[in-house]
């Protein structure tokens, strides 16, 4: 039987955790810093099992063992965003707590697949890579199966048409500077161009950058689950059971669009090796540009990743 561990179960840890169990996905292990949180949601989920009809175990509770001989493991340990809070700001705190739950992970489970959902997602993804030194197709993180859900959907609520007939993709760092890849963007079958006007194309371009912040907004005292904790299961469930599905991930990039040796979101073949392939979609020349400026704001980032882990690590420039 497959086993992920998800260390984190607040709000996105405990929504992963329950998508995957209502998909039968795997056997799961629920970790958290907080005495009898996991194990307290994970007994509830246990026993919606009976209502939900799935049979897969969750077990919870504080101690790393729960993880031993895990196949992925879901970080969400983490900070959620407060309103006015940038992704940016929970750099540092988020940073000292990935560095834990790492130490933990790669001692109890190392040889699972690492896939990191705390933000700001691309820059803990590169912290989690270099900390490890696995090799990258085991490292990815969350973030375009995210924002592509939330372009889709605002694409799909201006053309009165079903999620699913959108097909479109949003790359980049999980940030403001993603980029949603409209010259690629079809609504059943039909170009998103000759759909929508520039304006109204702006407009969603707009609503997706900010669509974490606008539920920021709203919640007040945190950020989205239901749709992240949703991507984190399916990127999940893709590796499991090696779809060889085409997912925007945060992933290690290997010369794509003449970039190397940064994490940052591009389409990835996911199977049970991990990342087995990284893609590229064609840009025009706005978006290769608009990606571009993406690259330089995950660097900015890692900058002052770099900075910050000077003064109580080893650890270099994670650029490089
Ligand atoms: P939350 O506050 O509901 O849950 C976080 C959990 O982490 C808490 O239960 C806390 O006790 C636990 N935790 C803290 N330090 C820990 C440690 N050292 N070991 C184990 N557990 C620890 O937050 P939420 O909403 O679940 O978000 C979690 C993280 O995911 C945040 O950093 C958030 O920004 C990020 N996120 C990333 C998204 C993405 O697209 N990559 C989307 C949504 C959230
Ligand atoms: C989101 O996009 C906070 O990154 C999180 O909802």
């Amino acid at each position: 039987m497959s086993k992920i561990s998800i260390i984190g179960a607040g709000n996105v840890g405990a929504t992963c955790a329950y998508t995957l169990l209502k998909n039968n996905v795997a056997d799961i292990a629920l970790i958290d810093v907080v005495e009898g949180l996991a194990k307290g949601k994970s007994l509830d989920m246990m026993q919606a099992g009976a209502i939900e009809g799935y049979n897969n175990r969750i077990n919870g509770g504080t101690d790393y063992d729960l993880a031993e001989g895990s196949d992925i493991v879901i970080i969400t340990a983490g900070l959620a965003r407060q309103p006015g809070m940038s992704r940016s700001d929970l750099l540092g705190k988020n940073a000292e707590i990935l560095k834990s739950v790492l130490a933990n992970i790669t001692n109890t489970a190392p040889d699972a697949i690492v896939l990191v959902v705390t933000n700001p997602a691309d820059a803990m993804a590169q912290l989690a890579y270099t900390i490890t030194e696995y090799n990258p197709n085991r490292i990815l993180g969350m973030s375009g199966v995210l924002d592509s859900a939330r372009y889709k959907y605002f694409i799909s609520q201006e053309l009165g048409v079903p999620m699913a007939s959108v097909d479109g993709m949003v790359i980049g760092a999980h940030g403001d500077s993603m980029l949603p890849v409209v010259s690629q963007t079809k609504v059943d079958g039909k170009p998103l161009a000759e759909l929508l006007n520039r304006d109204k194309i702006g407009e969603i371009i707009n609503k997706t950058k900010f669509g974490g912040a606008e539920i920021v907004s709203y919640l007040k005292t945190g950020s989205a689950f239901y749709a992240p904790g949703a991507a984190a299961a399916s990127m999940a469930g893709a590796i499991l059971n090696d779809k060889k599905e085409i997912l925007p991930c945060s992933v290690y990039a290997q010369g794509q669009y003449g970039v190397t040796g940064i994490y940052i979101g591009l389409p990835a073949r996911l199977g049970k090796g991990g990342v087995e392939e990284i893609l590229e979609v064609p840009l025009s020349t706005d978006e290769t540009k608009a990606f571009e400026q993406s690259v330089a704001s995950a660097k900015a980032l890692l900058a002052e990743l770099t900075e910050l882990f000077v003064n109580f690590t080893d650890y270099k420039d994670l650029s490089q």
